[in-house]
């Protein structure tokens, strides 16, 4: 008796490894296109296979980007170039007004930061979007507090009153954005708060939907907005000469890892797709059925995602399509996932594993990559690209250690 007790530890990796592997096996598989006919060329994946999935995702996911090519945007100088960290970074702020055929407006907050240096092609970006806008990045009292409604169900909504960011907002989201050490790294970056873009909050989110962007909630989450707003701080990178526009990352977590996942797989300026604990919908195999399920996720969130999504709520294991299709969407490009070991709503694993089979299609297309076979431990790091992964420890969240691991990665682009 006594012994069996003792195995039950055994018993059960034993169970993890073979349910793990099976879950693995019955994944949808990537080359399998909607004819039923396998890939057969990498032509056919790019050409083919690679837009049945982007579509497939627009249709049944996400929806429909905004259209770019109908909005006018325009940059005004906020605070221009001015000598900060010491004299080691310049940092400017600029606020991106988009107007629509209307003549509707939005305004974005746009935060920069580069090395204070000379270099010849501009420095490598990094583009993120972040969560209570730029002033809870930086403390200092001279970043704009941003004017939009801060409606977001983020839990942490420090300083944020009457959904209006104050000063008592300043800095509370420092810890995200060690911004030094991306300067001393040699990088540049370009922030803005994804609530300009559109609100993270059903009813007002329908509106903004309608009027400002003529799409229907229906048919089109916020997902999609916030992906068409790296585009467009992707634009800014472009029309400011001190940016490298062939050196460009995008960074998001969580919520902002879904979106940098569909704006990356859309948008090909974006060079690597940085993204961080994205869970559900984003990096997240849902087959595995760990974590949060696509059911909890379209309750509590549905206008995130498009009305067609709903119809896979409690399917998450007999789903016909998984995450790993949109990661291996970013072949050739570089897709990297950070993940933390206690933020099981993620499934770390299930994100690694994700990762796994999209290198499948790298591989197809000639492309080495060197992830790890197994899934690797708190603390390890494979950061050669164009797939990189961490899991550090600790919980969800944007932390430094993500920080150096996505610097990692970027250097060893050349
Ligand atoms: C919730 C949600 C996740 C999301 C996260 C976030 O936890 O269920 O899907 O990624 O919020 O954006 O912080």
């Amino acid at each position: 008796m006594k012994n069996i007790f003792k195995r039950i530890p055994l018993l059960l990796l034993l169970f993890t490894t073979i349910a793990n592997a099976v879950c693995q096996n019955s994944l949808p598989d990537v080359f399998s296109m909607k004819n039923g006919r396998k890939v057969n060329s990498q032509r056919e994946w790019s050409e083919k296979r690679r837009k049945e999935i982007i579509q497939f995702y627009t249709d049944s996911v996400f929806g429909l980007l905004p259209n770019a090519t109908k909005y006018k945007q325009e940059y005004e100088v906020y605070e221009k170039e001015t000598l900060v960290l010491g004299g080691k970074a310049i940092r400017k702020q600029v606020i991106l007004t988009i107007t629509n055929l209307k003549g509707n407006k939005i305004a974005i907050d746009i935060m920069v930061y580069y090395p204070n240096k000379k270099i010849k092609n501009g420095f490598p970006v990094f583009v993120l979007q972040e969560f209570l806008g730029n002033q809870s990045l930086v403390s200092d009292t001279l970043i704009k507090i941003i004017s939009t409604p801060i409606i977001t169900g983020n839990p942490e909504k420090k300083g944020i009153i009457n959904n209006l960011a104050t000063s008592a907002s300043r800095g509370v989201y420092a810890r995200r954005f060690p911004v030094e050490m991306l300067i001393d790294s040699g990088y540049a970056v370009v922030a803005a708060c994804f609530q300009a873009f559109i609100p993270d909050a059903a009813q007002e989110a329908k509106k903004v939907m309608a009027d400002f962007y003529g799409l229907n909630i229906e048919q089109t989450g916020t997902v999609s907005v916030w992906a068409w707003g790296y585009s467009r701080l992707v634009d800014y990178v472009y029309s400011d000469n001190k940016l490298n526009k062939y050196r460009i990352g995008a960074v998001g977590h969580s919520r902002l890892g879904k979106s940098v996942l569909w704006a990356s797989v859309n948008d090909s300026r974006i060079g690597i797709a940085f993204v961080n604990e994205s869970g559900c919908t984003g990096a997240k195999l849902s087959k595995r059925a760990k974590g949060e399920t696509i059911e909890k996720m379209n309750s509590v969130f549905p206008y995130w995602t498009n009305a067609n999504y709903k119809r896979y709520n409690g399917k998450d294991t007999a789903l016909a399509f998984d995450q790993h299709w949109l990661v291996a969407c970013m072949a050739p490009r570089n897709v990297y996932i950070g993940n933390a070991e206690d933020d099981l709503w993620c499934d770390p694993e299930g994100e690694f594993f994700s990762l796994k089979e999209a290198e499948k299609v790298y591989n197809f297309l000639n492309i080495k990559t060197s992830l790890p076979s197994d899934f690797i431990k708190a603390g390890q790091f494979s950061v050669t690209p164009p797939c990189g992964y961490h899991l550090r420890k600790g919980n969800h969240d944007l932390l430094t250690e993500d920080w150096i691991n996505f610097i990692r990665f970027f250097n060893n682009i050349k």
